[in-house]
């Protein structure tokens, strides 16, 4: 038997939770919302498509009480509010952060053991609160950004390159946000082929602009944040731990020495399996990218300092 809770059943949480119940990656997955009757409603709605779908998951919506949502293996954190256009993820922390440390806590109380995967924004310095105000482990504490900005980074080349999605490989490393994700172009391949083979420098300069704004440009075209990717890129990340797939999934991990970083969470190339984070893939980085994610520490850095001005850490 094995047990997902997502906390939020907005767009995020309940497509997730939709993700998860049609690819059966857990038996029983609890969606929980504090806007009464939000979670049980779209639980519901999932249900009825499982005779069409042809799944068994047995998906439950809950208003607020965390009981239910005990002896979860995995718990995905969605609260908080979704950025509007025009703003970046990191003006959210204000309002989020007092959300996704109350939740944590909650969490925590009925499902001691379970691994949190950390989806509210900004999302590198809410993983970092999680773990840091729970005292967790780190390898329960997972950061789900690097999933999404690699699928998106996956299809622009996919479309740079006019070739199937599923045969591009790529990582995007770095916070995830606008000016902090780094799409390792250099490392990215078609069929084992390098793309720095295949496009020339100006277009694939292009395809690393378009998947770093990648989250700004659905929230401008849809008015709120983007949830198709999002939620099946955290099922994508889910399904890893519940099935112990090993997979090599870019995540933001608390980092105790690893690319020369100390006390941060921020996304690099992780193994995920039963026990979350298992392993910490260091990568050999070029002095160009080793620029980059000192830059981008540095940012991610300054947004956690705000956690402790706004004295939640
Ligand atoms: C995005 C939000 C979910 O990138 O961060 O779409």
């Amino acid at each position: 038997m094995s047990k997902v809770t997502v906390v939020g059943a907005g767009n995020v949480g309940a497509t997730c939770a939709n993700v998860l119940a049609v690819n059966e990656v857990a038996n029983q997955v609890v969606l929980i919302d504090i806007k009464e009757g939000l979670a049980e409603g779209k639980a519901m709605d999932i249900m009825q498509t499982a005779q069409l779908m042809g799944f068994d998951t047995v998906v439950t919506g809950v208003t607020n009480d965390y009981s239910k949502t005990a002896d979860s293996d995995v718990v995905v954190i969605t609260s908080g509010l979704p950025r509007k256009p025009g703003m970046t993820r990191e003006e959210l922390i204000g309002v989020n952060a007092g959300i996704v440390k109350s939740v944590a806590g909650n969490v925590l109380k009925y499902s001691p053991n379970a691994i949190l995967v950390i989806v509210s924004n900004p999302m590198d310095p809410m993983a970092y609160l999680t773990l840091k105000s729970l005292g967790l482990p780190r390898n329960r504490v997972i950061g789900m950004g690097g999933a999404l900005d690699s699928s998106r980074f996956k299809y622009f080349l996919s479309q740079a390159l006019n070739c199937n999605a599923n045969e591009v490989e790529g990582l995007v490393i770095g916070g995830h946000g606008d000016t902090t994700m780094i799409p390792l172009t250099r490392l990215a391949t078609y069929k084992g082929i390098p793309v720095t083979q295949l496009l020339p420098a100006e277009k694939l300069e292009e395809v690393a602009q378009s998947t770093m704004v990648g989250g700004a440009t659905l929230t401008k075209l849809l008015g709120t944040s983007a949830w198709m990717a999002p939620g099946a890129a955290t099922s994508f990340l889910v399904e890893s731990i519940i099935k112990d797939q090993k997979k090599m999934i870019v995540c933001a991990a608390s980092l105790e020495g690893e690319y020369g970083m100390n006390d941060i969470m921020i996304g690099v190339p992780v193994i995920i399996g039963k026990n979350g984070i298992e392993k910490i893939v260091e990568l050999e980085l070029n002095a160009e990218e080793k620029a980059k994610l000192a830059a981008s520490e540095a940012a991610v850095r300054k947004t956690n300092g705000i956690l402790t001005e706004l004295g939640v850490l």
